[in-house]
């Protein structure tokens, strides 16, 4: 097989990203890898707010493509395609992507790869050392998504369960919010965790013990929130015996779920297999850790890719394009920038995990 050089471009939320990947035989090489944050940005608003991100990206991309190229030691026309995310996500963001990633394409004359966000987090564990075979059963937690997906092969996606109201990352950058800790919130609140009592409060865990594998935050958002406010002015303590009674019960769902899920994949697949963990939360050294002890106690490999590639990036799209180009795959100039774009749309379809005319970050 002839190695594929693809450039890879993820605008969909907060990060700004380029990467250069080489697939060969043997798997993938990334060449470089660029992310521009905007925590900055949005942290006087403590959440990410569309438009200031797609200005940002705007400002920010041509040098983080720029970068992206020179980092590699190549030029455009070295590539043999041109990966870019087109959704879902902040609508404003991925046009401003997707039309680099077009104009790339049309001036070069390569191929372009239109790339779902999701499919990207859901191939990024492939991009670590030793990667991961198919099949696996991937946990993907994010800022905008919460669901458990059985990855079959490149583009073989079944959709096992998914959150009915908020992503654990939003449900983590919420209670950062509520206690005023900054953004984002997730790591804020895991550090928060570390100085505190986690069995002080009883919080509620949503779905625990119920069939499937669905998610459900809202009641623990809202349960952390009427404690803060019976509190009235919260000091420093207090603040981490709620991030931990939080992180406890995150922790107790998750498990429950997962258990339930690997229940799914093996009467999907009719056998074990790896369970890899991908998205921003994925970084939370808590929910690695209940991940690699279930692992080990139910006989599945358990893989998570390094930190840099568990939140948003370019390698992962320009993974996706890659694989999506060996196969023979390509999009046309006329694709558009889709603000919702299921990774499984039978399952979508059949069971909407969201409410016609609601509208999360990354619904
Ligand atoms: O994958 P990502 O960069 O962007 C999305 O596609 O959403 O994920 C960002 C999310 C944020 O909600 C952030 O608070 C959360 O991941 N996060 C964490 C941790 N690090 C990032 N949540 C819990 N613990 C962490 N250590
Ligand atoms: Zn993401």
């Amino acid at each position: 097989m002839k190695p594929l050089t693809v450039l890879g471009i993820e605008t969909s939320c907060d990060e700004t990203a380029a990467a250069v990947l080489r697939l060969e035989e043997s798997g993938p090489v990334v060449l470089s890898d660029i992310v521009l944050g905007q925590a900055a940005q949005h942290a006087p608003y403590k959440g990410v707010v569309p438009e200031i991100a797609a200005r940002a990206h705007v400002e920010g991309l041509d040098g983080v493509i720029a970068a992206a190229i020179g980092d590699a030691g190549l030029g455009f026309a070295d590539l043999d395609g041109v990966a870019a995310t087109a959704g879902p996500g902040l609508i404003g963001g991925v046009m401003v992507g997707l039309l680099a990633g077009k104009a790339i394409a049309l001036a070069h004359g390569k191929p372009l790869l239109a790339v779902n966000h999701l499919e990207g987090h859901a191939l990024s564990p492939r991009l670590a050392e030793g990667g991961a075979a198919f099949p696996y059963l991937l946990l993907l937690v994010s800022g905008g998504h919460c669901q458990f997906i059985a990855v079959l092969g490149v583009g073989h996606y079944r959709r096992l369960g998914s959150t009915m109201d908020d992503a654990l990352g939003e449900a983590f950058d919420k209670l950062a919010k509520l206690l005023d800790l900054g953004f984002p919130g997730g790591p804020l609140v895991e550090k928060a965790a570390q100085n505190g009592d986690s069995k002080r409060f009883s919080l509620p865990r949503p779905l625990l013990g119920r069939a499937g594998c669905d998610f459900s935050f809202a009641g623990l958002k809202t349960a952390c929130a009427r404690e803060a406010e019976r509190l009235g002015a919260l000091t420093d303590q207090d603040k981490a015996d709620l991030c931990a009674s939080f992180q406890a019960a995150v922790c107790d769902i998750v498990e429950d779920r997962t258990r339930r899920a690997m229940a799914m994949f093996e009467d999907l697949e009719g056998a074990k297999g790896r369970l890899v963990v991908a998205g921003g939360v994925g970084a939370n050294q808590a929910i690695r850790s209940l991940l690699q002890a279930l692992g080990e106690e139910r006989g599945y490999a358990f893989v998570a890719p390094p930190l840099r590639w568990c939140t948003d990036n370019g390698a992962m799209i320009a993974l996706a394009g890659a694989e999506r180009l060996r196969l023979g795959f390509s999009d046309d100039l006329s694709f558009p920038a889709r603000p919702r774009w299921p990774l499984d749309g039978e399952a979508a379809r059949l069971r909407p995990s969201h409410k016609p005319g609601r509208k999360g970050a990354k619904a």
